[in-house]
């Protein structure tokens, strides 16, 4: 190959592709978003969309509804609906999954990303990225690293410390390189410790590709390339962009100035190419490479099994929940979210979904032979990711006919079902949320509706927590749902109804006040003078509000189900342990009710007086089980030793520090049920 034929397959040649080598019968790269499902195709050379009739697709659920399964299966399923579409599109990269830490309650993209948990993401990502692979077409994991804002992602400066960044920021990169085998991996936009994400020589260099033993190829996020030469030296490979000329950019012709001024190496060069052609074998010119398929009925059943998985059941005081259908015989639908579709809005990725199930629709097919069923739209969601603040005002004001068109119907009828939330205009790429509280004018439209029906069931559609001490406070059944794909509704009238028992869990603390979360109680968001310091180190999401003593609103790992479960008879194999060994803990679950219900057993560790900060407690393994009624599941989880380890930033390495550790067997992060203490010599 020519050094112009080998710097031509390192840098964009449209938005989403980079050249090949026609002489050679190297082919493009292609590659397309992202997290929600096969993004529609754009035009080659703008962002606009192309206007195929061919490229609808499944909306999967988003990310933090994937992260509320707990379940790895579903992150595997997702993935794999991914993978054959992508190769129904002829699509080498899939820029997925997205799974930077939830930090900060109103990050903007928080919907796309999983959880403020490490190992959860980790488990998720690591299967996630086996299911898009397993098709033959690329994961590219993004963003790498410690984007946790969008407020100006593109300037920031993160300063965060090593350890954070190895406890916290980093394990689920880890794990999908070394334990997913992805194969790409997206630097981020932002800045981390002083050095550009794309030319970051500590994240890129000596922990990606020298520790990990990272094969694949290092991706800019699009237009994050800020030098030619850092970029090449510190292992970014390919430049990726919104808008040409494509031979300006730092990776095209700069690139080959570089080159021949002798500040960028050939061997260099090579090793770029090389790791593409390496991403080439694997996917469009692997053997036997699939053909793909694109909305097909399994993709659908998938896209319903995450939804029905993810949907958390928050308050159900009043046991209204089952819905008895045979009892009901009129049922008010309300709210502005039971008729909207989530596949598309805001900026970022969306998918132009081959169908949506709305709420209002999955209710209606699940109900309506029994009942009436009648809807208001009770709030005007008047918000647009596009506009200005100024061009947005207003939009949290309540709209009073709408509320007293919606109290009239809900008097009317034995239920009230009340679909508010978020949408994907309100949250969205590019912008993060001013604050808590629910958009729209919703809580007067909650109180309005609640007053007139006692009956009312709350549903919050939604990436992200919000304010809900009022409807805590007021309301006694609370279900909370997500942007939650193709088959959303059916999932949401399954759960209701109780073919499906509910058994998401929050996959992040929900703050009583803002000013209660880390990065606000630090005064580090958004940052000053560009700069972004995480003062709270490892204390990020439950490890800050349990070590800090301060009660969330909903912690993580909540969640309701229809039955109950008992925890009993927690044993570990052995009581001492060598760093090497493998702690099996074993219990037994009963589940106490009368209907089947799948049980997420949490596994937490604290280590007793340590000897440098530990946060209160860390979640280490956890299982989802389905479990049938009057019956004792025999459970058994283990946990490496190693992986009790925190990160010594002086001695630069990970140090199982010797001594007493509890082992705690949870419900929730705060609903412990069983300890057992073990030692560690
Ligand atoms: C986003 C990426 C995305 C890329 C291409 C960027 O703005 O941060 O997540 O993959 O655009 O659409």
């Amino acid at each position: 190959m020519t050094l112009e034929e080998k710097i031509a397959m390192l840098h964009g040649n449209a938005l989403f592709s980079s050249a090949g080598v026609p002489r050679l019968g190297i082919p493009e790269l292609t590659c397309d978003d992202g997290p929600l499902g096969v993004r529609e195709e754009i035009k080659r050379f703008d962002w606009a969309s192309a206007n195929w009739t061919t490229d609808s697709a499944t909306f999967l659920p988003n990310g933090s509804a994937i992260a509320a399964t707990w379940n790895p299966v579903m992150a595997n399923k997702y993935g794999v609906v991914i993978g054959e579409e992508a190769n129904a599109r002829n699509k080498n990269i899939m820029l997925a999954p997205a799974f930077n830490i939830c930090r900060m309650p109103l990050c903007g993209r928080t919907y796309e990303y999983y959880s403020e948990d490490p190992y959860l993401n980790s488990q998720l990502a690591i299967q996630s990225v086996k299911g898009i692979q397993s098709q033959h077409v690329a994961a590219c994991v993004k963003h790498f690293a410690a984007n946790n804002q969008e407020f100006h992602r593109d300037s920031v400066n993160t300063i965060v410390d090593e350890r954070a960044l190895r406890e916290i920021y980093l394990p689920a990169f880890k794990a999908a390189v070394q334990q997913g085998d992805a194969y790409a991996v997206m630097s981020a936009y932002n800045k981390v410790n002083g050095y550009w994400c794309s030319e970051n020589d500590f994240l890129l260099n000596k922990v990606l590709k020298k520790e990990w033993g990272f094969k694949g190829l290092v991706m800019s996020d699009w237009s994050g390339v800020h030098h030619t030469v850092a970029a090449a030296n510190n292992e970014l490979d390919i430049e990726m962009g919104s808008s040409g000329p494509y031979d300006q950019w730092y990776f095209a012709k700069p690139l080959l100035a570089a080159v021949k001024a002798g500040q960028v190496s050939v061997k260099t060069i090579d090793d770029k190419v090389r790791r593409i052609l390496w991403l080439i074998y694997h996917t469009s010119m692997s053997a036997n490479h699939p053909e793909g398929a694109i909305a097909t009925p399994a993709h659908t059943k998938s896209a319903y099994d995450i939804a029905s998985e993810s949907i958390v059941l928050l308050k159900n005081d009043a046991n209204l929940l089952p819905l008895n259908a045979g009892k009901i015989k009129s049922i008010a639908v309300i709210g502005d979210n039971a008729t909207r579709t989530f596949a598309l809005g805001g900026y970022g990725a969306g998918v132009k979904a081959r169908h949506e199930v709305t709420a209002l629709e999955g209710i209606k097919s699940r109900f309506g032979k029994t009942a009436s069923i009648s809807f208001a739209q009770g709030y005007k969601a008047e918000y647009s990711a596009n506009n200005t603040d100024a061009q947005n005002s207003g939009y949290d004001q309540p709209d009073k006919n709408l509320i007293g068109q919606a109290v009239a119907l809900a008097k009317t009828t034995d239920i009230a079902i009340l679909c508010i939330g978020s949408n994907r205009e309100y949250e969205s790429e590019g912008h993060d949320r001013k604050n808590l509280e629910l958009p729209f004018g919703e809580q007067a439209l909650v109180d309005a509706v609640t007053a007139a029906n006692p009956n009312t069931i709350i549903v919050i559609m939604a990436g992200a927590p919000y304010n809900l001490n009022e409807i805590k406070k007021s309301n006694h059944t609370i279900v909370w749902s997500w942007f939650n794909g193709s088959e959303a509704g059916n999932a949401l009238a399954d759960v209701l109804k109780g073919i499906v028992n509910p058994s998401g869990r929050l996959p992040f603390t929900f703050p009583v006040s803002l000013n209660d979360s880390p990065a606000f109680a630090l005064n580090t968001y958004p940052g000053k003078n560009l700069t972004a310091d995480y003062k709270e180190g490892i204390l990020v999401g439950y490890r800050w509000y349990d070590t800090k003593n301060i009660n969330p609103l909903y912690c993580f790992g909540y969640g309701l189900s229809y039955t109950n479960f008992t925890y009993t008879d927690l044993t570990t194999n052995k009581t001492n342990y060598q760093p090497g060994d493998k702690i099996t803990v074993s219990l037994k679950v009963k589940n106490t009710g009368s209907v089947a219900g799948k049980e997420v057993i949490q596994l937490y560790v604290s280590k007793l007086n340590p000897s440098v900060l530990r946060p209160a407690k860390e979640l280490k393994a956890f299982k989802k089980m389905m479990i049938a009624p009057a019956t004792t599941a025999a459970v058994s989880i283990n946990i490496n030793a190693g992986d009790l380890a925190y990160f010594d930033s002086k001695l630069s390495t990970w140090v199982v520090e010797p001594g007493q550790y509890k082992i705690m067997a949870a419900s929730s992060s705060k609903d412990i049920r069983q300890i057992v203490t073990i030692i560690v010599r």
